[in-house]
């Protein structure tokens, strides 16, 4: 089965602080996305990559696109995207070809995922799980609280989840194609990652080992984190 990479690229990074929409950011000179689009591409697995773009910007991401190589075997799409997450990735969707029966979505925000990631979340949709999502231990121990009204203020801590029992996921999270569909036309309501619609099917989602190099790039910290990576790369 053929395998396309949705990659949502619209959003505006506000907590990366101001400057252009996040995706557009330079890491050691190259935009984030190119560095996002490429981690799926190096997957030879991955044949189209979809790129949903900042709703006035997709002129601006294909041109980007169209300037920097990518591998003889990889497509690109770059459509505009929506306001919300979803609403991307489900434009994302709705451009698919035909003949990909394997989906994967990825954040633009998530520049660094290693091949090796990429290739064991398409290997498990491939062992028939409608769901897959990266996932690693989490360092810090959790906390459930009573949001404060007001930035802050104090919050009375509710509950302490057991934290062996917990994950952090990433992306990217694949899928067999149809459920995906499926769920982005039948699931409403907010959620913040692909595979908890498909969990609201009902259908089992299942974890692999995520990567550390697979973090979110969302505050300033993250790119001076981005940066020594890439530059461990080099070395
Ligand atoms: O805001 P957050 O970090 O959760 O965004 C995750 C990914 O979703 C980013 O790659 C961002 O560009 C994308 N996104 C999008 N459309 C939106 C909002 C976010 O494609 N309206």
């Amino acid at each position: 089965a053929r395998t396309a990479a949705v990659i949502p690229a619209a959003g505006r990074g506000v907590r990366l602080g101001p400057g252009a929409p996040k995706a557009l950011r330079a890491l050691s000179g190259t935009p984030m996305l190119i560095h996002a689009v490429r981690a799926m591409a190096a997957s030879r697995a991955v044949s189209l990559v979809v790129v949903v773009a900042p709703p006035d910007g997709a002129a601006e991401v294909k041109t980007l696109l169209d300037a920097h190589a990518l591998p003889e075997r990889t497509d690109f799409l770059v459509v505009p995207g929506g306001r919300s997450r979803q609403e991307s990735v489900k434009l994302g969707l709705d451009a698919l070809p035909a003949g990909h029966d394997i989906v994967l979505v990825h954040d633009a925000a998530r520049p660094l995922v290693p091949v090796d990631t990429v290739d064991a979340v398409i290997e498990a949709v491939r062992d028939g799980a409608p769901a897959v999502v990266p996932a690693l231990p989490l360092a810090d121990t959790v906390k459930q609280v009573e949001p404060a009204g007001t930035p802050g203020e104090p919050e009375p801590v509710v509950a302490t989840p057991e934290r062996a029992l917990l994950r952090a996921v990433q992306t990217p999270q694949g899928f067999d194609r149809a459920t995906l569909v499926r769920a982005h036309e039948t699931v409403t309501g907010e959620v913040t990652d692909d595979a908890g619609m498909v969990e609201q099917l009902g259908l089992t989602v299942v974890a692999v080992p995520g990567h550390e190099e697979a973090f979110k790039v969302t505050r300033p910290l993250d790119l001076v984190l981005a940066e020594a990576v890439l530059a461990r790369r080099r070395l």
